[in-house]
């Protein structure tokens, strides 16, 4: 696959198959992602794999601590509190793309809320990874860890499978410690949902906008 398919083919996947991904492709997959470039090599990254048993024990903590209305401080703010355009218009367009779609009104917070929580299915994909790093790191570091991130994403087109990073699973920073036994210098950054998309899902339809490259590219020096 050329990098330009697996770029284009590579989609936010909200609902996956049952079918499970075999361990040696998911460790293919981060073998060569891990060629990912990092400042001064640090390669800060560090992965949770989960599928089977701990996943599901997983999932139903958290679906139950939903249910009793329980909520944790989250690990960080994922948005800017007071975002600025044209960052805000952005973030609302592509919301309101999803639930237009997915028939959930303006107005229905539970049912906003209820497709926020499918985050922590992992949107049914039989695997579940996590990304941490040592809290020491800074905002160099979080990008070579994007870079990781993409390095994965796209390489999981090469092998027919689809991808959804989560930052919402920083909501919930203490069930994770717990379930991954993370030390306290560990910061969890972010899921990702692993597995194949389901194509008869409506949510999988959702194409989000890119901006025109007058808009974000300053041309400096050409004829
Ligand atoms: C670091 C990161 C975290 C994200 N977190 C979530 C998330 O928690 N839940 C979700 O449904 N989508 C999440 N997304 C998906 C974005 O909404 C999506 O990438 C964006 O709308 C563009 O759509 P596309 O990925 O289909 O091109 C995340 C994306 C990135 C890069």
């Amino acid at each position: 696959m050329k990098v330009s398919t697996a770029i284009e083919t590579r989609m936010t996947v909200r609902q996956f198959l049952p079918t499970p991904v075999a361990k040696e492709t998911i460790c293919e997959i981060l073998e060569i992602a891990k060629r990912a470039p990092s400042g001064g090599n640090l390669q800060p990254w560090n992965v949770h794999v989960l599928v089977g048993d701990p996943l599901a024990a997983l999932v139903s903590d958290i679906d139950e601590k939903i249910g009793k209305g329980i909520e944790e401080e989250p690990e960080y703010n994922v948005y800017p509190p007071e975002l600025v355009d044209p960052y805000k218009t952005r973030r609302r367009v592509v919301g309101q793309a999803l639930y237009e779609l997915i028939g959930v009104p303006r107005d229905d917070l539970p049912g906003k809320l209820k497709q926020l929580s499918r985050n922590f299915r992992f949107f049914d994909a039989p695997v579940g990874l996590f990304f941490v790093m040592h809290r020491q790191m800074e905002i160099g570091q979080y990008a070579d860890l994007g870079m990781f991130m993409q390095n994965i994403m796209l390489l999981a087109r090469e092998y027919g499978l689809h991808t959804c990073p989560q930052e919402a699973w920083a909501r919930w920073p203490e069930t994770l410690k717990e379930h991954l036994d993370l030390a306290d210098h560990e910061m969890l950054f972010c899921g990702l949902a692993l597995g194949f998309k389901d194509e008869s899902a409506v949510i999988n339809n959702l194409v989000s906008e890119r901006e025109e490259l007058d808009n974000f590219v300053t041309l400096h020096g050409f004829q």
